[in-house]
């Protein structure tokens, strides 16, 4: 999907809708994204926040367990937003998560435009690395 095939303005909405189920007693910071997979489902998740705070779990924590209860697939597009509805960079941590089940050239709508995963998590580390250092180890022997 190119950036101009996506429909960021309902993507952004849903993840408005999301934003506006955020737990968030401890922050009262709501985030709140939505993402396309890459067989057409629109998924999304809310930042969900622990008394035990290094337990809070982000927004994109819950749309990951959305998409594996959901069926499972490649993240083509993402959109994250803030409790007034603008644009949030996702955390490291959750570029990470997001790169883990992204798809070849996933967007993300930033606070900069839109930028593909490999921008905003530059020669991550990720499945492929594991992957590779086993075939390389395998070759050894
Ligand atoms: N948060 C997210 O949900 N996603 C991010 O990518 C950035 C931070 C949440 C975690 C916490 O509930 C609140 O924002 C303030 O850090």
């Amino acid at each position: 999907m190119t950036a101009e095939e996506i429909d960021w303005d309902s993507l952004r909405a849903t993840a408005l809708e999301a934003m506006e189920k955020a737990y968030v007693p401890y922050s009262k910071f709501p985030v709140g994204v939505a993402a396309i997979v890459d067989d057409g489902r629109v998924i999304s998740g809310c930042n969900v926040e622990n008394a035990s705070y290094g337990l809070t779990l982000c927004a994109e924590c819950t749309l990951v367990s959305g998409l594996m209860m959901s069926g499972g697939g490649k993240l083509v597009a993402f959109t994250c937003v803030d409790g007034h509805g603008n644009a949030l960079m996702p955390c490291g941590r959750c570029r990470q998560l997001l790169f883990e089940h992204s798809a070849e050239g996933m967007l993300l709508e930033t606070v900069s435009g839109i930028k593909t995963i490999d921008e905003v998590i530059p020669d991550a580390f990720g499945p492929r690395t594991l992957v590779e250092y086993r075939e390389s180890t395998i070759a050894e022997q």
